[in-house]
């Protein structure tokens, strides 16, 4: 039994681990090569494929295929014996150690790059193949979505400025009812050289989709024409202020085949889709309670008195009805605690009931200011994220033992609206009308409590007697 023991760890000791990472979208001959070279030089191939998540928080935003599958076509390989996933900045240096690698190989377009690692194990480069990228098959297999945007509000020109960080977008076109705004909008723009002050005329030019930012009241009327142009659409939320116009809008996208998003920008960044994942392994217990705050004093100049007086409830909640109903689902009863000034709401506070009694305790205010943080509470533990949580960088999974901590930091990049422009257009491309990070059922979701509150402030019909 010794010997064989012995024998086992001297075998062991023999078997040379080579570990390799990359991303790996449209799996093709220039990773095969890279993969099989790095078998050669061992016996045992382990290959760490970029969670989606991760590669969006470093700015590899065009993917087109989903972890899973990336992950399946790899494990499909006969000479790879191990598939792992890499989800954090850190985490090749522990896998180094964890899994006792001899050789860590990579393709030379990385020279110089990963000689950090040389601490841990044996860091070599292996040549690249010439003429093939994942890059180049995304760009001959899907056309560049070209977009249009619809009124000059405060996220306009940052907008245009982010969709230069995605590669299958070209904005250039814009859209408002005010001519004179318009010229002078496009007059020295780099990026948005076309300007229209007539709707229609805007719709017949070769655009594949529009972005939506101008009054609430104006969303419905401008999102159902887009849509009966055959254009897909990103609109601010609230996509509509009243029941029936969100359920035709969304019927029509459907109808249409047409792709028909909430730009709740929060619902696409890499860390906030990371905290679903960690909830979903069960890590606090049973959740009981969601509780988020999203205030803005509204004080810079762009904003003007008409944009603040469509109320704090219209004008925010959609944040934090997207947390709460993501965690919780759909409400069994909401109810509002409004503050009301001039005819709306500066402050609400809405406490909705769920399954099993779970709790949603959302606050929104304009012109008040106050923590914007949110926390989730469950029977093991709770998450936090610290404010401005609807711009997730981090978020902390925390216990009674403060020791057990664990802290997830995913920073983006920019404003962060890059990465809801990427999912739009990749969508499109693919040619989905769904996204998975902000599902029809979702969208239904973050509406459903302003358009509750909005039905109860209008005046009750007197019953017949
Ligand atoms: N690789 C290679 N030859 C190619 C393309 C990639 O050897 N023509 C190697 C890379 O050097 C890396 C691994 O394959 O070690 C995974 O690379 P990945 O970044 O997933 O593939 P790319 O095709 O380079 O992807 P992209 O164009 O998105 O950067």
């Amino acid at each position: 039994m010794l010997f064989f023991l012995i024998s086992k760890g001297i075998e062991m000791k023999n078997k040379k681990t080579v570990i390799t990472y990359g991303t790996y979208d449209m799996l093709h001959v220039g990773h095969m090569n890279l993969l099989k070279r790095a078998k050669a030089l061992g016996d045992y191939l382990i290959v760490g494929v970029t969670d989606e998540n991760y590669d969006r928080s470093r700015g590899k935003l065009n993917v087109v295929e989903s972890t899973k599958k990336r992950v399946k076509a790899i494990e499909a390989l006969d000479f790879v014996d191990k598939v792992i996933v890499e989800t954090h900045k850190n985490q090749k240096a522990e896998d180094m150690v964890k899994y006792d690698v001899d050789i860590f190989a990579i393709g030379d377009d990385w020279k110089g790059y990963f000689d950090y690692l040389n601490e841990y194990t044996h860091v070599e480069y292996l040549p690249r193949t010439e003429g093939i990228s994942s890059t180049k098959l995304r760009k001959e297999n899907f056309d560049t979505i070209k977009m249009g945007l619809v009124g000059l509000g405060k996220d306009t020109q940052a907008f245009a400025d982010e969709s230069q960080f995605v590669s299958n977008v070209k904005v250039n076109r814009i859209y408002a009812k005010d001519f004179l705004a318009v010229k002078s909008f496009t007059k020295d723009n780099e990026l948005i050289k076309y300007g229209h002050d007539n709707y229609d005329e805007f719709l017949d030019t070769p655009i594949d989709a529009v972005y939506i930012d101008t009054q609430l009241s104006e969303h419905y009327i401008y999102i159902k024409k887009a849509l009966l142009a055959g254009k897909h659409v990103l609109c601010e939320n609230p996509i509509a202020l009243e029941k029936d116009e969100l359920k035709e809008l969304l019927s029509l996208a459907k109808k249409e085949k047409k792709l028909l998003l909430s730009a709740v920008k929060t619902a696409f960044l890499p860390a906030f889709n990371q905290l679903f994942k960690e909830l979903d392994t069960g890590v606090i217990g049973d959740v009981k309670e969601v509780r988020a705050t999203r205030t803005s004093l509204y004080k810079e100049k762009h904003y003007s008195d008409s944009f603040i007086k469509q109320g704090a409830t219209n004008i925010l909640s959609s944040y934090t009805s997207l947390l709460v109903n993501k965690v919780l689902g759909k409400p069994k009863s909401i109810t509002f605690f409004p503050q009301e000034e001039d005819g709306y709401d500066i402050n609400n506070l809405i406490v909705t009931k769920h399954k099993n009694g779970a709790l949603g305790i959302a606050n929104v205010a304009v012109g008040m200011k106050s923590e914007g943080d949110a926390v989730i509470s469950g029977t093991k533990g709770y998450i936090y994220i610290p404010a401005p949580w609807w711009l997730t960088k981090k978020f902390e999974v925390r216990f009674e033992d403060t020791h057990k901590t664990l802290v997830f930091n995913y920073e983006f990049e920019g404003c962060g609206l890059r990465y809801m422009i990427a999912e739009f257009t990749s969508l499109i491309q693919r040619g989905k009308n769904k996204s998975k990070m902000l599902t029809p059922s979702d969208i239904v979701g973050i509406n459903r409590v302003l358009l509750e509150y909005n039905d109860s402030k209008k005046p009750k019909k007197k019953k017949e007697k």
